[in-house]
């Protein structure tokens, strides 16, 4: 085989070379001997600040990582391999599994195959109780790795410190977050109703020159946590965040918005009166529901009726379909354009 090798002090240099040139050895891994480091290399060539050698030097195999079918092969068989879920939600570094009750016995097998073969999660959980209650909240159970709940998550260019259990979040509206800050017009100010630990307010705030973004939330370790989120992430300028109500601290506030965003998909609509009070001339609501695509067309003139009784004039911009609740199930967001 042939290596590049050189003293140590260019180690560095050399090797961004060969990774530059595409020559290093995807094999097997370098070796260090009497001062001198020697990369094993794919073919002959001239490498600066090294010499290039046909060495019978025996290198160690690079250890090649192994995929989820392989570390559970012998564990599982071909029709418990079939239950495996084949996509997972990640947050922060925690991995939720949804592990069909066909393979509870094995469940911690499978979550220490995950833990190995995903390098950038620490935890891996099961999910138990999916999202409900006032707060929206889930229930996980933690099957292998750090016994933590509390975990960073990054996304659009922020930072999110959250509970999995005690606040909600959602890794999966990481598109729809940046969608709307895409909307959104210089100068603009911007309510999130429900606003959680606060991913809707940063990633807002962190992809678009809105003049100030609000938010107001109910569960009051969400709010804290939304606090430390836009202190860690320096936007504390930009964003103002008020706890309780919103049926109780928006008529309380003495303000009027150019954007309203409403993500709580259950039961979303009844706040729309009240969006709709605040909402400025031409400013657009993004009302959030979970809907089968059937219901759509119904869903859609109950917003318009509410707003009729309201006596406010809305178009319908667009109907989003923006993740999935369950087979069939959309979470669906309708872009609101309120001409008063
Ligand atoms: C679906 S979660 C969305 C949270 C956050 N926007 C996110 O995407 O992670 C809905 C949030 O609304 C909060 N909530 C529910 N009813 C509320 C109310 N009447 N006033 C204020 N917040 C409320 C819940 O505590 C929960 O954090």
């Amino acid at each position: 085989m042939f290596a590049a090798y050189t003293e140590l002090r260019n180690a560095q240099a050399v090797k961004e070379y060969l990774v530059k040139k595409q020559l290093v050895h995807p094999d097997f891994l370098p070796v260090k001997e009497m001062g001198m480091i020697y990369f094993p290399i794919i073919q002959k060539a001239v490498v600066p600040r090294a010499k290039v050698v046909q060495t019978k030097i025996s290198f160690s195999a690079r250890e090649k990582p192994q995929t989820i079918d392989e570390l559970l092969k012998g564990i599982l068989n071909p029709q418990e391999m079939e239950l495996l879920p084949r996509s997972q939600e990640i947050v922060g570094r925690i991995l939720i599994l949804e592990i069909p009750d066909e393979l509870s016995a094995k469940e911690k097998s499978i979550a220490e195959a995950y833990l190995k073969v995903h390098r950038a999660i620490d935890t891996v959980v099961r999910k138990e109780r999916a999202h409900g209650g006032e707060f929206r909240t889930r229930t996980v159970r933690i099957l292998a790795g750090k016994k933590s709940k509390e975990t960073v998550h990054k996304e659009n260019g922020i930072e999110l410190k959250l509970h999995l259990e005690k606040t909600y979040f959602s890794a999966r509206s990481a598109h729809e977050r940046l969608r709307l800050a895409r909307m959104i017009k210089p100068g603009e100010e911007v309510l999130v109703m429900f606003s959680g630990a606060a991913p809707y307010p940063l990633v807002l705030a962190k992809n678009s020159d809105a003049r100030q973004i609000y938010g107001i939330e109910l569960n009051p370790l969400a709010h804290a946590y939304a606090h430390e989120n836009i202190h860690t992430n320096r936007l504390e300028h930009k964003i103002t965040l008020h706890y309780g109500n919103v049926l109780e601290v928006l008529p309380k506030l003495k303000r009027t918005f150019d954007r309203i965003a409403m993500p709580l998909p259950k039961t979303g609509e009844e706040f729309l009166p009240l969006a709709l009070s605040r909402i400025r001339s031409n400013g657009m609501i993004h009302l959030y529901a979970f809907l089968e695509e059937k219901d759509i067309p119904a869903y859609a003139q109950r917003i318009k009726e509410i707003a009729r009784n309201a006596r406010h004039s809305l178009r319908i911009v667009r109907k989003v379909k923006c993740g999935q609740f369950s087979p069939g199930t959309f979470r669906m967001c309708f872009d609101l354009k309120v001409e008063k």
